[in-house]
């Protein structure tokens, strides 16, 4: 936790400088899209006395999300099993906030996002750290498996992943489901699957997506549209239930969404923002931009030295710092204004991770440091 604000005090100081070079966080550096811009405008101006009234989960949000859901999963949602929630973060704290009991165990991937731990922390829930690969950092079954215990009520996943850049294939999920399952049995008490999938839409090469929700039944999935929109300050997303729940669990989840989502403080998206749903299921940043800036850099590195984890989806690119300490190397870089994010924050000090959603300028002028930095000792 200290690390993540230390980081983040951090951070406050590159945004006061102009001329910072920032590949810290997937934070946008152009403007906005004109396709978010317009969904919006054309919500803008109330069409009735209560436009602007409380709104939970707004219908015509539900559908559009879960049309697209079935899209794309292969599997029909259905609108109920949809809560509107302020971005993927909002959607976390609802998931944990229906399935989970103080004191109870939450696996998560690591390295992972460094806001899970914090997340747990908050909600009284024990964070358990599950590593991945080291090799490739694909997901490592019998890790997970060795971290389960009684007390374990959800295991988080998330692909395609933060900070590796991995996706995950459908046989992992099928044998991640047989663990789930079998534990499940053995404790007398149903692990939740909760499928963190924010950049469900940032893949690149056609590489196809698999979600863990077609291979256990309970499993919830949490999406955000600030990837795919790049606007993460617009906070809109979703938890979805899975289709193949029980009929029991998902009656009981359902009718759960509504005083859950109240009582975690009104953990619905801006009016605004679900009206613009619809219409924002379509809009996406330019993948083939994104990809060009992913074998910009990840071209140059790897000639220039580096070993680095090449990314099949996200915004990420991951490698290992030169000389091993990465707090030293991205201070290093960092006193040439070229800011990265050190592996410490997500618990892999010898590690460093580049957001892509630098301009390719920025690029070009951060990678003569970034090169010479690969002969530092
Ligand atoms: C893996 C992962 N999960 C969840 C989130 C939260 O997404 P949002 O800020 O759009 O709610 C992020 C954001 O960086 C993330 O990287």
């Amino acid at each position: 936790m200290d690390r993540v604000t230390a980081f983040f005090d951090r951070m406050q100081g590159i945004a006061d400088d102009p001329d910072a070079l920032d590949f810290t966080f997937g934070n946008p550096h152009e403007m906005a899209l004109p396709g978010l811009t317009d969904a919006m405008r054309a919500q803008l101006e109330p069409r009735s006395v209560d436009w602007y009234a409380y709104k939970s989960n707004e219908r015509p949000a539900q559908e559009a999300a879960a049309a697209g859901l079935s899209r794309e999963l292969a599997l029909e949602f259905e609108p109920d099993d949809i809560a509107m929630t302020q971005g993927a973060f909002g959607a976390i704290a609802l998931a944990l906030a229906l399935v989970a009991d103080a004191g109870d165990e939450i696996v998560i991937p690591v390295p992972g996002w460094f806001c899970y731990e914090p997340m747990l922390l908050a909600a009284n829930l024990v964070p358990v750290t599950a590593a991945l690969d080291p090799a490739d950092f694909s997901l490592d079954i019998d890790a997970i498996a060795r971290a389960i215990t009684p007390r374990t009520r959800v295991v988080i996943v998330n692909s395609p992943s933060n900070p590796t850049g991995r996706v995950f294939p459908k046989q992992t999920w099928d044998e991640l489901a047989d663990v789930l399952e079998r534990a499940s049995r053995a404790h007398g008490r149903r692990i939740w699957l909760l499928s963190d999938e924010p950049y469900r839409r940032i893949r690149f090469d056609g590489i196809g997506f698999a979600s863990p929700v077609g291979s256990y039944p309970w499993t919830m999935i949490d999406y955000s549209y600030g990837k795919v929109l790049l606007a993460p300050g617009q906070r809109l997303g979703y938890l979805a239930l899975s289709p193949l729940l029980p009929a029991s669990d998902r009656d009981v989840l359902r009718s759960a969404f509504m005083p859950v989502q109240l009582a975690i403080g009104w953990g619905f998206p801006n009016a605004l923002m679900q009206y613009s749903v619809p219409a924002l299921e379509s809009v996406s940043i330019d993948m083939a931009e994104l990809t060009r800036k992913r074998d910009r850099l990840y071209g140059a590195l790897s000639d220039a030295g580096y070993t680095l984890t090449r990314p099949e989806g996200t915004f990420y690119l991951w490698g290992e710092a030169p000389g091993g300490d990465a707090q030293a190397y991205c201070d290093d870089l960092a006193a040439q204004g070229v800011h990265l994010m050190p592996g410490t924050i997500f618990d892999r000090p010898e590690h460093f991770r580049v957001s892509l959603t630098a301009t390719m300028d920025m690029i070009d002028r951060a990678l003569p440091a970034l090169v010479a930095a690969a002969r530092t000792p």
